[in-house]
């Protein structure tokens, strides 16, 4: 058994996140989770965080950070999410504050003292391209950054996913940072996605939260299915950048290069994969996840839950 992944969470609360928080405390070592501005706005990301970490019962520092992407002004998905940006459920109130609101000084000082801590960012990369332009060093001091966004087709736009889209001038500075990138973009983690039978498993797996979740995942259900064609439940996006360290045995993966485009009048937020067969072409910087075992992933889903105190 590899031993636990050391990571920092940095993510966008948000259905998918909350789960991905929820495996993350059970199969891994959280040394602490910061926010980010992005699925709604911080106040309500950094709530919904604290909510998640009470409900797991995690005991990490939460800190939370940018307020907004570093160039365009904020868009936020409450039609994806609802308005408190974790719709579907009465939650119950948060038992703590946020221990700061310096998420990028707190992930600079914990990579610069932790060895072989990873990066996992579920939401716009604004923090950790802060962190990573304020302190370079970073990208060479981290185990890797295992990232949700991007993919070979966007949602925000054709060619442009969410967390991407969102921020492309911070995806820019950490594709191009040097960090081993991992990369989940939606050509997998639409085949994660949770139908009825893999929602029943979770109301299941818990006498106490699993209700409360499955109202979550039911609420992000609806948001999806109504808008996708052929969706039989929501992409669990957020939770493939966890488990590709705790479970990279679910994985198949390929070695690419990848750029970000911040200029394109249709395709600003595009991440650019290159999966030319050249001999000659650009050096790999990211991991790509391939193919995930959907089944396997939902089994670790609902351990994690059943862990739940
Ligand atoms: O496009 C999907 C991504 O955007 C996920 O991280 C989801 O939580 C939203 O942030
Ligand atoms: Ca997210």
């Amino acid at each position: 058994m590899s031993p636990r992944p050391r990571m920092i969470l940095d993510c966008d609360p948000g259905h998918d996140d909350a789960f991905a928080l929820i495996v993350a405390a059970h199969f891994a070592d959280v040394v602490g989770v910061t926010t980010v501005a992005g699925n709604a706005p911080l106040e309500l990301t950094t709530r919904n965080a604290r909510i998640i970490l009470d409900l797991c019962g995690s005991k990490a520092p939460l800190h939370s950070g940018a307020n907004k992407p570093l160039v365009q002004p904020p868009v936020f998905a409450d039609y994806v999410h609802g308005k408190s940006g974790m719709d579907g459920a009465e939650l119950p109130e948060p038992s703590r504050p946020a221990d700061s609101t310096h998420a990028v000084d707190f992930i600079i000082e914990t990579v610069r003292t932790n060895e072989g801590l990873w990066l996992v960012p579920t939401g716009p990369l604004t923090n950790i391209a802060l962190a990573l332009t304020r302190a370079p060093d970073l990208a060479a001091r981290v185990a890797g950054i295992s990232l949700m966004g991007g993919g070979r087709f966007g949602n925000r736009t054709p060619a442009a996913e969410f967390n991407i889209w969102l921020d492309p001038e911070a995806a820019v500075t950490v594709f191009m940072s040097g960090a081993p990138i991992t990369m989940a973009g939606l050509h997998l983690t639409h085949e994660f996605q949770a139908s009825p039978e893999r929602i029943a498993a979770v109301e299941a797996s818990h006498p106490r939260v699993g209700s409360l979740l499955a109202g979550l995942l039911r609420f992000f259900s609806k948001s999806y299915v109504d808008r996708h064609v052929g969706f039989v439940g929501p992409a669990m996006h957020d939770v493939c950048s966890v488990l590709a360290l705790t479970h990279p045995q679910m994985f198949q993966t390929s070695q690419r290069y990848v750029a970000v485009d911040v200029h394109g009048n249709h395709t600003r937020g595009m991440t650019v994969i290159d999966d030319r067969h050249l001999v000659d072409r650009p050096a790999v910087n990211t991991t790509m996840l391939e193919r995930i075992d959907a089944d396997a992933g939902f089994a670790a889903i609902c351990e994690a839950v059943a862990a739940c105190p």
